[in-house]
Formats: structure tokens, C-alpha cells, sequence
């Protein structure tokens, strides 16, 4: 026993001695990190920036003034008219229901809108009015959409889409395919491999989807584009002529194309990103990354 004792005293003196050596030079070292060194640089402030998908949608919308496009903004609490009746799409469509569309409790006819192309409603209804001194109508319209989605790597119930629209006259699949595919370019670099695939939505005849071959594989398949080797990122066509009558437009004089692009797809296809909850995490070291993008 008095051994023990004798060995804790030992301790305890030696435990007591060392924290007065630490104390000590705790006290010095900050009194010198106060010390002032006019030679030294001043700390920087961090700089704010614009989030990746905000430099993404400017320069598309960069890519599209050149052509005549102007920017078009809409609601996101939008009503069942733009969202779905004035885009053609059928009262049975399973777009319309709440499993997959948020709509508002107690507000009939409200929900936050699940894309933007609610917004050629309301642009072709305001502009139809003078369209024959203008000649046409050329927009695009950035902004957020909302789906029923579960969050994974691919998906979340907010994104982001752009819009784009052009009215004329003789408006073919041609001028559509030629203006994507100039715009597919300006992202994606001349070598991008790009294709137009037939596809069908209630607002468009005929319609297609815009793919570009997966830079994450180089096309040899992986989680994003489930194998497939492609990524569809756009959705486009021919104004169906029920919109143009909808919006009060002559569908025998006036014609147009349309098309839809997730931001987030295209995001993640300019800067390899393979997962798109990076760009909801607001991770510093991340957005840094992104500088390029
Ligand atoms: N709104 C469609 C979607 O969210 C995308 C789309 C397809 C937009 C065809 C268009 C279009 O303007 O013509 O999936």
C-alpha cells in the first residue's frame, strides 16, 4: 500500500509540474500570435460566387441572345391551366396526379409547376396578341420545377429546367434540330457526340429527346446513364397546334419548336459530376471545384 501511495504522489507532483510548463508556454505563444507583423499579408475575405447551376443557365442563356432570344420569367406556384391544359395534356395524364405533382392543400387548381413550360403558355398568350408586327416570338426561361421525386444520385424534387421557344412562320424540324445542335456545341465542345432520338410529349408533334454520349464513361455505361451509355438531357419538337390555338395562335399560319433542358443533367455531364446532390450540399470545397463550369 505505501508503495502505491508513494508511486501516485510521483505522478501527481510530475502531472502538476508539466501542466505549469504547458500554462506557461499557452501564455507565450499567445501573447506572441498578437504580436502585430506589419510585414505580413492581411487575411483575405472569402469571395462569394455564383452556384455552378446559375453560371450553367447564364451561359446557356449567353448561347441564345446571339440568336434573338430574350429571357422569359414564370411563376413557380403555378396553376393546373399553364402547367397542364394549355400544354395539351390529358386530364388522365399521370403527370397530373399528386403522386408525383406537389399541389397546394385547400387551393384547387394550384401546385408548384413541374416544369417550364408553363411559361410558353404564358408568353405565347401575352405576345400572340401583336405577333403580326413582331413577326415571331423567340424565348428562353430558366428557373425551378418541382416533382414527387426521391433524392438519389440522379434525382430531387426540386431542379432546374431551361426553356426554350421560337414562333414563325414555315417553322420546321430542321431549324429545331439545327439550333440544338448549335447550342449542344457551345456546351459541350464541336466533338460532342450528340444525337436525336423520336420521343412523344402531349405539347409537341412530332417530338424527340437530345442525348449526349456519357463523358463520365465515354459511353461504356455506368450508374448515371444506367448503362446505356447516353444521357438524355433534352426534351424539344413542334408546337402541337392545340397549344398555338390554346394561346390564341392560327396553328395554319404560325408554327414553332420547343424544347425543355435539365440543368442538373447538363451540369453534370459539363463538369463529370456523378452525383447531382453535390450542387444542393453547397460544399466549399466542391463549389470551388466548379470554378470552371
Ligand atoms: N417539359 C418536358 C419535361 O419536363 C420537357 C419538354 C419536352 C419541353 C418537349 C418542351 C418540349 O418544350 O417541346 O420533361
Amino acid at each position: 500500500g505505501a508503495a502505491i501511495n508513494g508511486l501516485k504522489n510521483r505522478w501527481e507532483e510530475g502531472l502538476k509540474a508539466r501542466q505549469a510548463v504547458l500554462e506557461a508556454s499557452k501564455k507565450q505563444s499567445a501573447s506572441r500570435a498578437w504580436a502585430w507583423d506589419p510585414d505580413l499579408p492581411p487575411p483575405l475575405p472569402a469571395r462569394g460566387a455564383l452556384h455552378p447551376l446559375n453560371r450553367l443557365m447564364d451561359r446557356l442563356v449567353e448561347v441564345f441572345r446571339p440568336l434573338g432570344y430574350h429571357v422569359e420569367e414564370g411563376p413557380e406556384a403555378e396553376t393546373e391551366a399553364h402547367n397542364f391544359d394549355g400544354l395539351n395534356i390529358p386530364e388522365d395524364h399521370p403527370a397530373r396526379g399528386s403522386a408525383d405533382t406537389f399541389y397546394f392543400a385547400g387551393q384547387k387548381g394550384r401546385l408548384l409547376r413541374t416544369h417550364t413550360s408553363p411559361v410558353q403558355v404564358r408568353v405565347l398568350k401575352r405576345l400572340a396578341a401583336n405577333i403580326q408586327e413582331t413577326g415571331g416570338i423567340r424565348f428562353l426561361s430558366p428557373g425551378r420545377v418541382y416533382r414527387k421525386d426521391e433524392i438519389d444520385p440522379t434525382h430531387s424534387p426540386m431542379f432546374h429546367q431551361v426553356e426554350g421557344m421560337l414562333v414563325g412562320r414555315g417553322i420546321g424540324m430542321q431549324h429545331l434540330k439545327g439550333t440544338l445542335a448549335h447550342a449542344m456545341k457551345a456546351l459541350f465542345g464541336p466533338g460532342a457526340d450528340v444525337r436525336f432520338r423520336p420521343s412523344y410529349f402531349p405539347f409537341v408533334e412530332p417530338g424527340c429527346e437530345v442525348d449526349v454520349r456519357c463523358p463520365l464513361c465515354g459511353g461504356s455505361g455506368c450508374r448515371v446513364c444506367k448503362g446505356s451509355g447516353w444521357v438524355e438531357i433534352l426534351g424539344a419538337g413542334l408546337l402541337h397546334p392545340n397549344v398555338l390555338s390554346y394561346a390564341g395562335l392560327d396553328p395554319q399560319t404560325w408554327s414553332g419548336f420547343a424544347f425543355g433542358m435539365g440543368v442538373e443533367r447538363t451540369a453534370m455531364m459539363v463538369s463529370l459530376t456523378p452525383d447531382l446532390r453535390l450542387f444542393f450540399e453547397l460544399g466549399q470545397r466542391f463549389l470551388k471545384a466548379m470554378g470552371g463550369l
